[in-house]
């Protein structure tokens, strides 16, 4: 019952059509109830007291006929198919009108679900990403909230319905003996101990087959977006694999489920069978004691038969909304989980900044395990270029990932301009940041909006401009429809250089006083990152620019270089002060360059 009041709840954020729609299915219960009561006069009316009862004979039954045009006695006769015929007919229409305004009650709600489900997504940090699969956020937005919908359109409007019948059906038996009614209810409660036992089966079981859907929805996708990989590797029949065993276990939780499901309804179906023939031995003695009429006899047994589909259908509804509850467990976990990083409630909104960038013995850890980065400090002055360089895994992508405030420093302080980026609002900070990503990411979109993504009114001018500074003007106009071109998921139909020249052209188009380029041109050709980076020194004399680069020569003109290992900061100066120094720096420059570090030595 709890559980079903949480779904009442959610149908109660469209009060007014859940309110007509309980209005019609009251109205479809006093139309069933009418029903019931006419069983009454149409077997002691049309049938006992008929002239023809027990005569079967032709010519009087003729008789009858003209008999029943004459008298006012028969006219209720033509009345009674009449009343049938209407009490049907509107009973149908208020069964229309309940059920198309569940339905669509069942569509609001679900709309409201996903669009809200999508905003907590959207605004969860990166950390939580890291967490959970896409494809369990996936599975949980389409099959967890299909299956909510499917429960409030149809299951919960059927309940109600059907609690509505079924009490009109009640009323009705009470009314016509309630003698026989009580003597035929004290086997009903019977009934209740087998229903709860198949709602707690059933919902333990939808909840273990949507976790199996949730995996095999991270299978396709991982399989699916890394295709070449599995090509590659010629992993097919093993990735067929993993994936079939994921469709066998959700075969057998659905068989499982299946199986209960199956067995409810004819296991409550068979329940009231006994109940039927129970009724019918006490009614027969009851009409022999002349309690009863054979017509309240048969509208009561007419009542309990009809009784027999709400039950069924409650049941059946039950069995939805208990998938429907797992469900809703599902997208609650996710509409729950409190983004990690959270703006300060007294945030304000950062304003424009010239671009100091101050690290103050900063520490942080992805997991508790093992720390990324331990008391990093270092300056970087506004308007100047600060490199980052370092073996893979120090921790460099780590130190842009805190500025951006995607992960919250375990401890020390970020400022910029001297102002801690804690206390200013997520949007501000990062509206002054520009980031080229070390893997880039371009939506399937047209060139020119993956260009200018995120930003509003941007003339066709601009984002060319942009694109000439990185270098990816001429690639653009000869792409078949230049910068209307669709260029794919991630930019598929791209090369990796090309993909990594829009990237930059984004974050030059924002015009930000920060940008932070992590191995923004590691896949370009020499010619090429030599171009940008001179197209990067005219604009970077206003802004603060953050460098990552393995290749040396890239960085090699920073005004400070900073030397990123095991997540501590353990050289910073420029070029020449590091080459001096003779430490990590010079010896990953004498890797790259053997003659020129002997020149510099
Ligand atoms: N999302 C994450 N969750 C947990 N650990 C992570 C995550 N990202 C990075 N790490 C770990 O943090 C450490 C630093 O990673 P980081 O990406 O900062 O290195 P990097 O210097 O940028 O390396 P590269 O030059 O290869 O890009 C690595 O040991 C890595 O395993
Ligand atoms: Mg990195």
């Amino acid at each position: 019952m709890k559980q079903i009041i949480q779904l009442l709840k959610l149908a109660l954020q469209e009060r007014k059509r859940m309110a007509l729609s309980f209005l019609c299915t009251f109205f479809v219960a006093g139309f069933t109830y009418v029903f019931v009561n006419l069983v009454q006069p149409i077997i002691d009316e049309m049938f006992v007291r008929s002239p023809v009862s027990g005569v079967p004979d032709k010519m009087r039954f003729m008789d009858f006929v003209f008999q029943t045009l004459g008298i006012s006695k028969e006219k209720i006769v033509v009345a009674i198919p009449l009343i049938v015929v209407a009490v049907i007919l509107g009973k149908g229409l208020f069964t229309f009108l309940s059920s198309y305004l569940m339905k669509s009650v069942g569509h609001r709600v679900v709309k409201r679900m996903r669009d809200d489900l999508y905003v907590h997504i959207l605004y969860q940090s990166p950390a939580y990403f890291d967490r959970v699969p896409t494809g369990d956020l996936m599975s949980r937005l389409t099959n967890d909230v299909d299956k909510i919908q499917q429960s409030l359109s149809g299951s919960l409007g059927d309940f109600i319905e059907e609690l509505f019948t079924l009490l009109a059906l009640l009323v009705g038996i009470f009314i016509i003996d309630w003698h026989l009614a009580l003597v035929s209810f004290v086997v009903t409660p019977l009934a209740a101990v087998p229903l709860a036992a198949f709602s707690r089966i059933l919902k333990r079981k939808g909840l273990k087959n949507q976790r199996e859907m949730a995996r095999i929805y991270n299978l396709l996708h991982e399989t699916i977006s890394g295709h070449k990989v599995v090509k590659a590797f010629t992993m097919e029949k093993f990735e067929l694999g993993k994936f079939m065993e994921a469709t066998r276990r959700y075969f057998q939780t659905s068989l499982k489920l299946a199986w209960v499901s199956s067995l409810s309804s004819p296991f409550m179906e068979f329940l009231g069978g006994v109940v039927g023939a129970f009724i019918l031995y006490v009614g027969s003695r009851r009409i022999g004691e002349g309690v009863i009429s054979p017509g309240d006899f048969g509208a009561f047994v007419m009542a309990v038969f009809m009784m027999y589909m709400p039950i069924k259908r409650l049941s059946k509804a039950n069995n939805s909304i208990q998938q429907a509850v797992a469900c809703h467990e599902r997208i609650r976990e996710v509409q729950q989980a409190v983004p990690e990083i959270q703006e300060a409630p007294d945030a304000y909104p950062l304003p424009r900044v010239r671009g100091a960038v101050k690290f103050d013995s900063v520490s942080f850890a992805y997991n508790e395990s093992r720390p990324a980065l331990q008391e990093v400090s270092f300056e970087a002055p506004a308007c100047t270029t600060a490199a980052f360089v370092g073996l893979s895994g120090g921790g460099k992508t780590t130190i842009i990932s805190l500025l951006t405030r995607f992960y919250e420093p375990s401890s020390g302080r970020i400022t910029i301009d001297g102002i801690d980026i804690r206390e200013v609002t997520l949007e501000s900070l990062r509206a002054q940041i520009g980031l080229v990503t070390q893997d880039i990411i371009l939506f399937n979109d047209t060139v020119r909006n993956n260009i200018a993504y995120g930003l509003k009114d941007i003339s066709s001018e601009d984002v060319i401009r942009a694109a000439r500074a990185a270098r990816a003007h001429d690639f653009i106009m000869e792409l078949p429809e230049g910068y209307e071109t669709q260029i794919g998921e991630r930019g598929g139909l791209l090369s990796s250089g090309q993909r990594q020249r829009l990237a930059i052209a984004r974050a030059l188009l924002k015009d930000p006083p920060i940008l932070i380029l992590d191995e923004a041109t590691s896949a370009l050709d020499s010619e090429s990152e030599r171009l940008i980076q001179e197209a990067l020194a005219r604009i970077k004399k206003n802004r603060t620019t953050l460098i990552i680069a393995h290749r040396l020569s890239t960085i090699r003109g920073a005004d400070r270089i900073f030397v990123i290992d095991h997540g501590r900061l353990c050289e910073a100066g420029t070029h020449e002060e590091l080459c001096r120094l003779n430490g990590i720096y010079m010896r990953l420059y004498d890797l790259q360059f053997p003659e020129e570090g002997e020149r510099v030595r």
